[in-house]
């Protein structure tokens, strides 16, 4: 999914909903990467203005908050554990195999945005090991023949 085009009414009215209310920086942030794919940093500063905030706070908030991105992410986000119990288990060549199918390093995204790499510390399921996640769906005790069936799936989808 390429990134949609920053509609910046759309953006200041959803801060404007959450205007003057500090504690609802985490619930405005949310709203704003599920309306775009990530955080815009120049929402950055409004958003700071909005809630009485130094745009340093949220900036830090952001990058606290692993499921904040400044950027725009693929439509699938697979993260790859290479946490202590995934890696015995053969993690490494998991992550090899990802790289290799999806022809993405760590960290990247796909010109088409379609998939981008990540790789976490742990995923908390280590009795699954070795591990991964596409968006919100785990996948466990994977294999490099489940990893190719897992990621066939989502390869079909075309997308928009
Ligand atoms: S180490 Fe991989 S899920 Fe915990």
């Amino acid at each position: 999914m390429k990134p949609k085009p920053i509609d910046r009414q759309e953006l200041q009215s959803i801060i404007d909903r959450h205007r003057d209310r500090k504690w609802a920086l985490i619930p405005l942030l949310q709203e704003v990467q599920e309306t775009f794919g990530y955080v815009p940093p120049e929402s950055i500063e409004p958003i700071a203005d909005a809630l009485k905030l130094f745009s340093t706070q949220v900036q830090g908030v952001i990058t606290f908050y692993a499921g904040f991105s400044l950027e725009p992410k693929g439509k699938y986000v697979v993260r790859v554990c290479r946490g202590t119990a995934c890696h015995v288990k053969g993690g490494r060549s998991i992550l090899r195999l990802m790289k290799k199918e999806l022809d993405l390093d760590e960290g990247e995204t796909g010109e088409d945005y379609r998939f981008t790499l990540e790789t976490v510390a742990c995923l908390g399921a280590c009795f699954l090991a070795p591990t991964m996640m596409v968006n919100l769906t785990y996948f466990g005790k994977l294999s490099p023949p489940k990893v190719a069936s897992v990621l066939g799936q989502y390869k079909k989808d075309k997308g928009d």
